[in-house]
């Protein structure tokens, strides 16, 4: 991808106002023409998929209402991984807002609540390269691309929950309703409902209190 630096686009402003102009109100209803055939296609409507979003197994993916996915959204239901076949699920609800550079990928079950609302960078997903626990695991002379998808579980967050920039989150995993994750955590297990959890593995570090209204130290 070419990226054209802001002083440069300042420049060609200059030089040509009308042009460039032109050009960034073409780009914009393209942008929106692309989205609503892509949106159509996936049987969501309201749906907006900003530049360079990626969605794959469609068919396995429902989306709620008002979602807004802002660049680079990669979201995959893998149904095939070499020899291996998968039937996953994932369910969006409404009004949830993806930042730049999110990345979504299932074998089995990921669940996202309604009013979600996540930064940049975010990777979340039900299944690892490999299994590196239980009976049959995965020798480190095999290629990472050639090891069997699993060693993950199915992964639920809840409603109105905040996930910070960098946060990755592998099955199994269930993130409460209204709870927030801090930037750069990773999380893995449960994670209670109106809790802020933060860090690698992430663990509460507040908790609402819905008597006096305000987040105490957990
Ligand atoms: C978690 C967060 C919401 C702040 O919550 P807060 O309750 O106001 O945090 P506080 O400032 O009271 O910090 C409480 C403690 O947690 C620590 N902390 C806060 N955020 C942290 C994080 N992301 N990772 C690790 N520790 C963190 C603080 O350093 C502090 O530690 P201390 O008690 O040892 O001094 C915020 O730090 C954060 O990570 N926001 C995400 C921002 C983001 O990614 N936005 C994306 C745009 S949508």
């Amino acid at each position: 991808m070419r990226i054209v630096r802001p002083d440069a686009i300042a420049r060609l402003f200059k030089a040509n106002p009308s042009g460039i102009a032109l050009r960034m109100i073409a780009d914009q209803i393209w942008r929106r023409i692309a989205s609503r055939i892509m949106a159509y296609m996936l049987g969501a409507p309201s749906l907006y998929l900003g530049p360079g979003c990626r969605i794959i197994g469609g068919r396995n993916i429902s989306f709620g209402s008002g979602i807004h996915a802002d660049r680079n959204l990669w979201l995959e239901a893998v149904t095939s991984y070499k020899s291996q076949r998968f039937h996953p699920t994932v369910t969006i609800g409404d009004h949830v807002g993806f930042s730049n550079g999110v990345h979504i990928s299932s074998i089995e079950s990921i669940v996202i609540g309604s009013n979600v609302l996540m930064g940049s960078r975010i990777y979340i997903s039900d299944h690892n390269h490999g299994a590196y626990k239980g009976e049959v695991q995965s020798h480190p002379e095999e290629s990472p691309l050639d090891r069997k998808l699993g060693g993950g579980g199915p992964v639920s967050i809840g409603n109105n929950v905040w996930i910070g920039d960098n946060t990755v989150i592998i099955g199994p995993a269930s993130i409460g309703n209204g709870a927030i994750i801090g930037a750069n955590s990773v999380v893995r297990g449960v994670i209670p409902s109106c809790a802020i959890a933060v860090g690698i593995p992430a663990r509460p570090i507040k908790l609402f209190n819905s008597r006096s209204n305000t987040w105490e130290k957990a």
